[in-house]
């Protein structure tokens, strides 16, 4: 794009403007109108409206102090790599067939908070090691609806084929759905398709670091109803659908959530489980969710995964949301995931 079309394109700030009366911008900064000279626009500081779609391009700038800490961050016991600039840590120097020490486990939790999805390559772990390791971050959930790993509840099957399309490839996080979801999951990779599947993350914590004062005064004190039936009704038989409801009943969750280890403000809204925010028409309900899960499609809050056979992702499922891409049918696809229990989001 050349700088000519963006100066021009930055001059147009209609709907930015119309979206900031009506309370719906949803970024953080547009400086440029603030550095108009007789040429237009000084390009560099801000994020700017692009035309009338509302979507916003130039540097994301409050994600610049993070993504320095974490570039410098040391760890004692192995190393990262940053994958994304403030999401996402490549693991290396670990072993987790291992019977890993305390101060390990520990160090490994310091890393999840901070790169909040951790990747391990060749880790060619057993079903029980993979629940072993796990529960070494807290007891881990059986899932109600999807298929468990045979003779091992506790591990959720993700096997893709021709007959079994990939059905995860919107924003979410796992089973908001519950009154106190998982705090984190952990995937192992048994068969990956030779192109895509790759699972893509995106910082929530950011995401909500970035909004708008209007938009966070706005939903600061909302809450969403998350359900179920959203995404899982198909899978539960007729005769069972009475009883799973009474067992899951909608739930409310706030729209922003803190994170209970990092202090962090999370936006925790996903179009997977939530039919509605409360106290709002329904309307109005949609298109504040739509705008706000709009967010995690800027590729400057993800990162991204490409799977290899023994590949494992541990993400923080509080402070960010995935979207495995459904672009290898009718290609194998075999995954098994872990979940901890977390808190009730407050
Ligand atoms: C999931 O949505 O938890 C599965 C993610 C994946 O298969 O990459």
């Amino acid at each position: 794009m050349s700088t000519k079309t963006i100066k021009e394109a930055t001059k147009n700030t209609s709907k930015k403007d119309a979206d900031n009366k009506n309370g719906n911008s949803v970024n953080a900064k547009d400086n440029s109108s603030d550095k108009d000279d007789a040429d237009g626009p000084i390009l560099g500081s801000g994020r700017s409206y692009f035309n009338d779609y509302g979507v916003a391009v130039g540097p994301i700038t409050h994600i610049r102090e993070e993504r320095e800490q974490l570039l410098s961050a040391k760890w004692n016991n192995f190393s990262v790599q940053l994958m994304g600039a403030t999401i996402g840590g490549l693991v290396s120097n670990i072993d987790l067939r291992e019977e890993l020490s305390d101060e390990i486990i520990a160090e490994l939790r310091s890393a999840l908070l901070a790169y909040k999805v951790l990747f391990f390559r060749d880790q060619p772990i057993s079903s029980e090691q993979h629940v072993a390791f796990a529960k070494r971050f807290g007891e881990l959930e059986v899932h109600p609806f999807l298929p468990g790993a045979e003779g091992v509840p506790e591990l959720v099957r993700f096997e893709k084929s021709a007959e079994m399309g990939g059905y995860e490839n919107g924003w979410h996080s796992d089973v908001t759905w519950r009154e106190v979801p998982s705090m984190g999951a952990i995937l192992h990779n048994i068969e990956a398709p030779a192109v895509g599947g790759d699972t893509h993350f995106a910082d929530m914590c950011a995401i909500y670091d970035g909004l708008s004062d209007e938009m966070k005064e706005r939903i600061d004190s909302l809450y969403a109803v998350h359900d179920y039936i959203q995404a899982f009704a198909v899978l539960v038989p007729e005769d069972k659908k009475e009883e799973m409801r009474k067992q899951y009943p909608p739930v409310t969750h706030p729209v922003v959530r803190t994170h209970p280890e990092t202090g962090r403000k999370i936006l925790y809204l996903n179009r997977f489980f939530v039919s509605h925010i409360e106290g709002i028409p329904k309307e109005e309900s949609t298109e504040l969710i739509d705008a706000l899960c709009r967010e995690a499609d800027y590729q400057e809050y993800q990162c991204h995964f490409k799977w290899e056979k023994d590949s494992i992702a541990f993400w923080d499922n509080r402070a960010v949301q995935h979207y495995a891409s459904s672009d290898y049918w009718p290609e194998v696809r075999i995954g098994e995931r872990a979940s901890i229990i977390g808190d009730r989001p407050v």
